[in-house]
């Protein structure tokens, strides 16, 4: 293991326990971050040789999505192994080196697992299908005698998450159930094998130095499958209130306490992020520091670039975060929605249910209504440097994805054959599904992808990536890269206190709070300039207009 000199902005690692509380997380998608062995994919030392880049950008840590062993039927959420790297992105060894390094810049390291399901490659997965039924192997699964006079319709009307039936038949003719794509079985928690598991790969990484845990769809785990099982429209009926046989059950919780034990016996404590679809007065249940301690917000996903949604936002989180003692997150993208400068440069209010454009090829976006809207590009990128700075300016953490700080745009021109995103392939195209948000990053102008490696990538990059490339933005202090370097360095001065004080602006479109030394954060979602509190402005999202704040803008002003 080498070692480093650390940065300028190497910060002490040794902190207090509270490091994550107002974090700024980087999420790196590692098969499409940077690939240094040129097969088009993106490799665990290709993050290790850009360590520099996101000690400049001044994150305080990085969250990797999956790179554990996967066929990446789903991403990498398909896992095969929890405790290896893919041979496809390195080694454990390699693994080993970033964490060195990125602690090394005083960059904390959260890994993603994913507890639900394996992949139907994981050794468990391959044993239960040799065993066969009643066996102890397909216990650790959900395996089911189907209905019908020979066992061959499922054993429920289930649907999976990404379409299509929830069970699928294996060659003797049992079925198991998939939440997701058919290559992820859902494991059966309620045996204690299962738990053990997890609980060793907890410590095998917080052996191996990780910080934390972000933890996929935390409300799935725990079931209750006693017959007769519902059917789907019972499903959809029954509250989630805790005591719903799939979703945020209260006994997942037993599951967490166990894995608090797990996190409290190192020091600092592992920290974890639950990834919970639940209603939001359910919320805290995940966030209380006696389960996982934080919870994602993904309000900001689903809103329009409106100054009431903001507000009410803010307002929301921060009184849930209070609820459960811990802070809240704030989320603009992350690699399962539309990226937001494409999202704000779309007509608002249009969007399907979900508050997702669907994709149309060709750079067309198709809503809902079936129109297709042409994207604002330039209209949605100040609008989301202006979300930036408001997220950024609030108390919490902030978890950025990567790309949003080079203000790029999601990727419409994929075709059918490229796309890899399984929600496409099992809603036959009806979902154009998340590939666009998870194109090889543009590091520089030209190159064989953009600087992304020595090869390909394995999305492709379309031409207009070039203008949005690391290397073009790098000296422009106008650049949206530069207004995240520049606001994550000042924001060192927010990250010692989580007060938030709202300011009146006196008008609808201007949404204004106080935070510690003096700061006020000013966001005009409106079309016309309006004037500044007086003081001094440390940064703006766009160029003053004759000294006031421009349209769908946001400055950080020290008070006078
Ligand atoms: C989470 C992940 C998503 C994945 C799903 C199944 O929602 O964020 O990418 O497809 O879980 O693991």
């Amino acid at each position: 293991m080498t070692t480093v000199a650390p940065s300028v902005h190497a910060r002490d690692l040794s902190d207090a326990p509270d490091w994550w509380r107002q974090a700024v997380v980087y999420q790196v998608y590692p098969r499409s971050f940077a690939d240094t062995d040129g097969d088009g994919l993106g490799d665990i030392t290709g993050i290790t040789s850009r360590v520099p880049y996101l000690a400049e950008l001044g994150v305080d840590a990085i969250w990797l999505s999956p790179f554990y062993p996967s066929a990446l039927a789903d991403g990498g959420y398909d896992v095969a192994d929890y405790r290896d790297v893919d041979p496809k992105l390195g080694t454990l060894a390699d693994m080993d080196e970033l964490i060195a390094q990125l602690h090394a810049h005083g960059i904390r390291v959260i890994v993603d697992i994913v507890p639900n399901h394996t992949s139907n490659d994981h050794a468990w997965f391959q044993e239960a299908l040799a065993a066969g039924r009643g066996s102890a192997a397909r216990e650790r699964y959900i395996f089911r005698e189907g209905t019908g006079p020979d066992g061959s319709e499922p054993p429920t009307d289930w649907q999976s998450t990404f379409g299509g039936p929830a069970w699928e038949r294996v060659a003797d003719g049992q079925w198991y159930m998939h939440h997701f794509d058919v290559s992820q079985p859902d494991l059966n928690w309620a045996n204690p094998e299962v738990r053990g598991d997890f609980v060793k790969t907890l410590r095998f990484w917080s052996d191996r130095g990780v910080d934390g845990f972000r933890i996929d769809v935390a409300h799935m785990l725990t079931k209750d499958l006693s017959e007769p099982l519902p059917s789907q429209a019972e499903i959809e009926a029954l509250p989630q209130d805790g005591s719903h046989p799939l979703f945020d059950r209260d006994d997942v919780h037993e599951v967490y306490a166990e894995w608090r034990a797990v996190f409290n016996s190192y020091d600092p404590p592992r920290t974890a992020v639950a990834e919970a679809w639940v209603h939001p007065s359910r919320v805290p249940l995940y966030a209380r520091a006696e389960s996982l301690g934080q919870a994602f917000n993904f309000d900001l996903l689903e809103a329009d670039f409106d100054p009431a949604q903001f507000r009410r936002i803010v307002a929301d989180n921060l009184a849930l975060a209070a609820e459960s003692g811990s802070s809240t997150t704030w989320v603009l993208s992350n690699h399962d929605v539309v990226r937001h400068a494409t999202r704000y440069g779309l007509p608002d209010a249009e969007r399907g249910a979900d508050g997702r454009p669907t994709l149309k090829h060709g750079n067309e976006w198709l809503l809902s209504g079936g129109q297709t809207p042409t994207l604002d590009a330039e209209r949605g990128e100040r609008r989301a440097r202006a979300a930036a700075l408001f997220v950024l300016g609030l108390p919490g953490s902030a978890y950025l994805y990567q790309g949003e700080e080079l203000g790029l745009h999601e990727v419409a021109e994929i075709s059918d054959d490229q796309r890899q995103d399984p929600t496409f392939f099992r809603s036959r195209g009806i979902d154009q599904g998340r590939d666009g948000c998870r194109v090889p990053l543009p590091w520089s102008e030209n190159g064989p992808s953009f600087g992304f490696g020595e090869g390909g990538a394995h999305l492709p990059q379309p031409e207009w990536f070039a203008a949005y490339a690391v290397g073009l933005q790098d000296g422009d202090p106008a650049s949206t890269l530069s207004l995240y370097r520049r606001a994550l360095d000042l924001r060192h001065a927010l990250q010692t206190d989580e007060r938030l004080e709202w300011i009146d602006a006196g008008r609808d479109d201007v949404v204004a709070f106080a935070r510690p030394n003096g700061w006020t954060i000013v966001t005009n979602f409106g079309s016309e300039p309006v004037p500044l509190p007086a003081g001094e402005v440390l940064l703006s999202s766009s160029p003053l207009e004759g000294g006031a704040l421009a349209g769908e803008s946001t400055a950080w002003i020290r008070r006078a």
